[in-house]
């Protein structure tokens, strides 16, 4: 027996869970992810600490690692990370040197892809895409509840495609990627460059240094009616519509679920809805696909790398 523990580590926290075999999650930790001009074995060193405090103790039947990067087919290694300093990095067998059990790993996205298919917004839906707003995009592609993986397990990648040649420069190390309009980290960039030339309470907020602004507290402020909180999450999610709207004429879902939008929610989804409406090609002839947040929330990640464990530790059959 044991506990099953999912973790999700992405460009900014780790958050890891225990999580049963209904889907629920019992106990959290969460660290913050030490960044990207680390040693991996510091990031390494903050997963085994979250598993650890959230299993509190019992024993480890097994863990699923949603992680923000490219995982190969094979589930083994990390092929490369924009916001993690992983580079063909073996995690699979690390962690489970050091954790004395199977471990499970899959793009993050991916896994908050097969947690909605499961338990949350997709469960039903014939086709679907899910997009995960965070440090950066996180993309999967579902259909009938199996997540695409392509030639290479990368599939899904929506966050680096080119919305602007000649764009903002990318962590990917290219320019004109998406998630640099449209992800936590663009809604920070837009509030620090408008607060520049026009009052907000964000000056107050981070006590007249720009570079100390938060993805939090551009949600307080926007909450409190601040304009320049407001401008920047419309932009974002303008864009957020845009680029759905892209990935819809490729591949015509039923839905579009958003992911890590729990705070914001609305203030993200209303202008993307407008934007997909009036972006998406053939609007009028065609259903045009909801577009919803998560049901599980900024937990959809941790819980769908639970889900890569079978009950006795092992991997599941293919999701
Ligand atoms: C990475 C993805 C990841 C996403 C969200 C992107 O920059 O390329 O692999 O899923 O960020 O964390
Ligand atoms: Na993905
Ligand atoms: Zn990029």
């Amino acid at each position: 027996a044991g506990v099953v523990v999912g973790v999700d580590i992405g460009g900014t926290k780790v958050l890891a869970g225990v999580v049963d075999a209904g889907g629920r999650v019992t106990s959290t930790a969460r660290r913050t992810t030490p960044g990207r001009r680390v040693v991996a074995s510091q990031v390494e060193d903050a997963l085994v600490e979250a598993i650890l405090e959230s299993a509190g103790g019992r024993h480890l039947a097994g863990v699923g690692v949603a992680a923000a990067g490219f995982v190969d087919s094979a589930g083994e290694r990390v092929m490369f990370a924009p916001h993690l300093p992983w580079q063909g990095e073996p995690l699979r067998d690390l962690l489970e040197d050091r954790l004395g059990c199977p471990v499970l790993l899959d793009n993050d996205a991916n896994c908050a892809a097969r947690a909605e298919a499961h338990h949350g917004a997709a469960r039903g839906a014939a086709s679907a895409l899910m997009i995960t707003m965070g440090t950066g995009i996180g993309g999967a592609v579902l259909l009938d509840g199996h997540v695409l993986r392509g030639a290479n397990g990368m599939a899904g990648e929506f966050g680096h495609m080119q919305v602007v040649p000649g764009g903002r420069s990318c962590e990917c190390g290219r320019s004109g990627c998406w998630e640099q309009y449209s992800s936590g980290n663009a809604l920070v960039r837009d509030a620090r460059a408008l607060m520049a030339d026009q009052p907000s309470v964000l000056t107050d907020m981070s006590d007249g240094h720009p570079d100390r602004v938060t993805g939090p507290m551009v949600t307080t402020a926007a909450e409190a009616g601040d304009l320049v909180a407001r401008a920047a999450f419309a932009s974002v999610g303008d864009w957020l519509g845009v680029g759905t709207a892209n990935l819809v004429a490729a591949l015509d879902p039923e839905v579009v679920v958003i992911g890590g939008v729990s705070a914001a929610g609305d203030r993200l989804l209303d202008p993307a809805r407008t934007s997909l409406q009036r972006t998406l090609v053939g609007v009028g002839h065609r259903a045009v696909p909801r577009l919803v947040a998560a049901e599980l929330g900024p937990e959809a990640g941790m819980v769908g790398a639970a889900l890569l464990v079978g009950g006795d530790g092992t991997r599941t059959a293919a999701p």
